[in-house]
């Protein structure tokens, strides 16, 4: 695994963008390249920054195919705190990526078990995804793979911990009574499938989560963790989230990492 540490979000976030737009662009094949997407705060500057290299020309979205991480279940899709909303407002309004390439998880399908498989298959028939970026709880679960998810896990109906309702609540009013209970997400296994994950830290409630992350063993408890048994896994973090490393860890990757660029 990579650990990538920048100084700031804004550093992170320009890293993260230019990552992901190198991928983009190197794909010239006919086939679309695929991406898979998170919501919340850890990127919004990184859709902020690919938004600027698509206006700067520097990256196109026209043969890119995209699929959300996970969505809530129970609120209304033009609901403004639906990842739905969240994706369009925030990244897909401002960029050329054609609508139907677009997949984001029905929270609202009638039957969440099919909506579910349906995901998978789509996924498998583009012949999975090749970049999944991701952020993490401060719990380290990644999409709401909460802890005690199984590692293999798929695309599912998740119920949310507490910790999770409390965190989310800062976009609901801070009511936690008005957070969705549950959601539907992608598997460990889904995110672990793609042929490269790309995984963004800030801020220093998640550090303990990146220590997890880094140093300890791969455990349910911590799902990110299970990034360890990927081939091509980064995590790019600011400074802030790297409290709880130990100095060791910390200079260990800072310099294996000196010389490179992206
Ligand atoms: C939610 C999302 C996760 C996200 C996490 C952290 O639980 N399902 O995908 O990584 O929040 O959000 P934030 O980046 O706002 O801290």
């Amino acid at each position: 695994m990579r650990l990538i540490i920048q100084p700031d979000y804004d550093k992170l976030s320009k890293w993260a963008a230019s990552y992901i737009a190198s991928k983009i662009n190197s794909n010239v094949s006919e086939k679309p390249f695929v991406l898979g997407l998170p919501t919340g705060s850890s990127p919004l500057g990184t859709y902020k920054e690919l938004i600027k290299l698509y206006q700067q020309k520097k990256v196109s979205f026209n043969n890119v195919v995209t699929f959300n991480m996970d969505e809530y279940i129970g609120i209304p899709q033009n609901h403004p705190q639906s990842y739905y909303t969240f994706m369009w407002d925030n990244f897909f309004n401002h960029i050329d990526i054609v609508k139907d390439n677009v997949n984001i998880l029905d929270g609202n399908a009638p039957d969440k078990t099919i909506e579910c498989e349906q995901y998978e298959q789509k996924i498998a028939s583009y012949d999975g995804i090749d970049l999944f970026m991701g952020g993490i709880g401060p719990d380290g679960h990644i999409a709401f793979n909460e802890p005690g998810s199984s590692l293999l896990s798929r695309t599912r109906v998740k119920s949310l911990t507490r910790d999770t309702i409390l965190a989310n609540s800062r976009f609901f009013d801070n009511d936690p009574e008005k957070v969705p209970g549950t959601a539907l997400t992608v598997g460990v296994a889904t995110v672990m499938d793609a042929k490269e994950v790309l995984i963004i830290v800030n801020g220093h409630n998640k550090a303990r989560a990146l220590q997890h992350a880094i140093e300890e063993g791969v455990n349910h408890m911590w799902t990110i963790s299970a990034l360890q048994m990927h081939p091509k896994g980064i995590i790019v973090c600011d400074e802030a989230a790297c409290e709880e490393l130990k100095v060791s860890t910390y200079r260990y990757f800072k310099d294996i990492e000196r010389d490179i660029i992206l």
